[in-house]
């Protein structure tokens, strides 16, 4: 039974900040534009006044902007990524970019990749507003003794905006994204170097299949 659409998850501190400034930005720009003036619901239950009167064509088009900037404030990212079925093709075909890229993809050598790709697209749900519950791996135990080096994390990122880009994600909706992502940086990087293509360490345990 689906859940119904949340709100992302808290993942770091300042998150709530930066929720309270998305809710704080919508109501900055319903009240700058409202029309209901008299707190009844009622529209335009003034006379547009002279200046308003000659300018009907960019009144109309003031407000279609202004509904707008709303909706695209009110819909979480999991739906203007296109949801369930988009986050899946993304995290499929980053996949296969990482596969293919020799900086990251020893890395890999021993992972169940059926659970791979279902816990990435739980967690991407999960953290973009989508109604999934990511019951994998917190990203410090999935990722202890792979030796994740800082230029092996940076050609990670690359391989995502590049996917990102190749399914045509707006600017917007990739900086959030990637907002989301980045705090979890200090619980991947275990070496501070800008070395790539290391290879996976025997100390590291895989997660069992699903
Ligand atoms: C934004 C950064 C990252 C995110 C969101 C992320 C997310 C995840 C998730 C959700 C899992 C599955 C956990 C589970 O099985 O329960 C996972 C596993 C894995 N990640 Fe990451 N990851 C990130 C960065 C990296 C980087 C930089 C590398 C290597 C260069 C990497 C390599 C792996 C590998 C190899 C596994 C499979 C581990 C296993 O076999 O058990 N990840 N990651």
């Amino acid at each position: 039974m689906p859940k119904p659409l949340q709100r992302r998850r808290p993942q770091a501190p300042g998150d709530d900040a930066r929720l309270d400034l998305t809710e704080l930005t919508l109501r900055t720009v319903r009240n700058s534009h409202s029309d209901d003036v008299d707190g009844l619901g009622r529209r335009d239950a003034e006379p547009l006044g002279e200046e308003a009167a000659g300018r009907p064509v960019e009144l109309a088009r003031d407000r279609l902007q202004r509904e707008r900037e709303v909706e695209a404030l009110e819909r979480s990212l999991y739906e203007r990524l296109g949801g369930i079925e988009a986050i899946t093709a993304v995290a499929r075909a980053f996949e296969d970019r990482a596969a293919k890229d020799d900086r990251i993809n020893q890395k890999f050598a021993r992972t169940n990749l059926d659970r791979l790709t279902k816990e990435f697209v739980d967690q991407l749900c999960q953290d973009t507003g989508g109604p999934c519950t990511y019951m994998g791996l917190n990203m410090r135990q999935a990722h202890t003794n792979m030796g994740v080096t800082s230029g092996e994390w940076d050609a990670f990122i690359e391989d995502l905006v590049a996917t990102l880009n190749d399914f045509n994600v707006g600017k917007a909706e990739q900086d959030e994204l990637l907002d989301n992502v980045r705090p979890m940086r200090a619980e991947i990087v275990e070496v501070d170097s800008p070395q790539v293509g290391t290879p996976l360490p025997s100390a590291f345990t895989p997660a069992p299949p699903l």
